[in-house]
């Protein structure tokens, strides 16, 4: 058992809300995780959640009676009681139908009832087919739901319940975790901080049909720029072409080639204090783009020309005053070595080596297992992560590496601190 200091919600109060979907059984261990944490759980089922799991599984574990019924008699205003006290709600797994009632202010039992009465954060990880997830009511009500503060979390990919495959599984209850602690111990010592972020592939153009591209989904550039934000910082995102929502409160440049993603940078790096590239730029790209559709038949494609692109981290690092420089290494193997060199050559003071081919690492996946190496030789290796909580660790990483930058552009008189 971790000393009470290292628990990280204890003393706070959180409303589990469990709702009808396969996923329910997973609430149970993340009871177990809140439970193991220092929280106080209160469970709020919905009537189908009760068909999957039964309410005396939760009242064991957390030690309360489990909230179903808005009517109860000896559960008398429960619907305003309970919210009034919580630190936070967590819905999880939260369905299509509870999603659409939070975003559209229904209230036609306990959980819906309570959601409106509160005032605290909300936190939902939804859970259902991915036909679903991908229905626009759906995505409307969740991008509702960001808009008005909510944490509407990103269910994964895998198998589902009915067979398919496609996105909609409730995520790793790690990943919950990390958004409850986002909300309810926000971190704000990146204020004054300006983080430019690039993220996502770049395209380059063959013909006006075909393109050379990469498997970089952004999801690691958006979650740096969305932990930055989160933290206080101001942030900027240049984005290659990425199916990702923008994170609350970050402004995006939108860009396709590796061209449009120099310039962007080029021009805003001045503005920053720190810049990371997490982007995946074509290191090649097609010397003379034909003008027209190349024909499938003729003997128009006889080779593909290449020639390299200009490598931004190098180009910013001649044009670096007091700005920190963060890198990425895509690596294959010799990740550490590899990412060293990196760091020599581009001018870095952090890079963050990830083995893009390890299991549940690198393009695409929700995790990612990074090595990161600072200017002064310190290497530390981190366990796979959610990639938001990987952009936490670099973050914390960095903080200590901005300071010294900002000592080295104003130095202090020998003597003080
Ligand atoms: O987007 P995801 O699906 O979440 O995947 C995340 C990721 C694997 C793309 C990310 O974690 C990552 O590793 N990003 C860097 C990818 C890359 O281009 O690595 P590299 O080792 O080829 O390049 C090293 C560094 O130079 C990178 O910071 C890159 O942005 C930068 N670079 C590369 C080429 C170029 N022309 N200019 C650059 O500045």
């Amino acid at each position: 058992m971790p000393p009470a200091s290292d628990l990280r919600f204890l003393g706070k109060r959180i409303v589990l809300g469990v709702s009808g979907s396969i996923a329910a059984y997973k609430a149970v261990g993340l009871l177990r995780a809140l439970a193991r944490e220092g929280a106080d759980v209160t469970v709020v089922m919905t009537k189908s959640a009760t068909r999957f799991v039964r309410p005396l599984t939760f009242e064991v574990l957390c030690g309360h009676p489990v909230a179903t019924d808005l009517f109860a008699a000896h559960q008398e205003m429960l619907h305003l009681t309970v919210p009034e006290r919580a630190d936070v709600i967590v819905i999880a797994p939260a369905t299509a139908n509870v999603l659409a009632k939070c975003a559209l202010g229904l209230a036609d039992d306990l959980l819906s009832t309570m959601v409106l009465s509160a005032s605290c954060p909300l936190i939902l990880a939804p859970a259902m087919d991915s036909g679903m997830w991908d229905h626009p009511a759906v995505k409307a009500h969740a991008e509702a739901l960001r808009g008005r503060g909510v944490t509407v979390l990103e269910p994964e990919e895998g198998p589902l319940a009915s067979g398919r495959v496609g996105r909609g599984r409730l995520v790793d209850e790690g990943v919950v975790l990390s958004a409850i602690e986002a909300r309810l111990c926000p971190r704000r010592d990146w204020v004054g901080q300006r983080v430019l972020v690039s993220a996502g592939p770049t395209q380059e153009a063959i013909d006006p049909v075909r393109f050379i591209s990469n498997r970089s989904s952004g999801k690691m550039g958006y979650a740096v720029a969305q932990a930055a934000r989160e933290r206080g910082a101001e942030v900027v995102l240049v984005s290659g072409p990425t199916a990702l929502e923008v994170p609350p409160g970050v402004e995006v440049v939108p860009v396709c080639t590796a061209e449009e993603m120099t310039k962007a940078l080029i021009s805003r790096f001045a503005w920053s204090t720190v810049t990371i590239m997490a982007a995946a730029v074509a290191d090649f790209r097609p010397k003379r783009p034909s003008l027209v559709k190349i024909k499938k038949d003729g003997a128009s494609l006889q080779k593909l020309e290449l020639e390299p692109t200009d490598d931004i981290l190098e180009m910013l690092s001649k044009q670096k005053t007091n700005q920190v420089l963060v890198g990425f290494a895509a690596e294959t193997e010799e990740v550490i070595l590899s990412a060293k060199e990196k760091l020599k050559r581009k001018g870095l003071d952090l890079i963050v080596g990830n083995n893009v081919v390890a299991e549940g690492s690198g393009f695409g996946s929700d995790t990612n297992a990074a090595v990161l190496v600072d200017r002064v030789g310190r290497v530390t290796q981190l366990d796979l992560l959610p990639k938001r909580a990987l952009a936490d660790r670099i973050l914390d990483a960095l903080r200590e590496l901005v300071v010294t930058s900002k000592r080295r552009a104003h130095p202090q008189p020998y003597g003080r601190t």
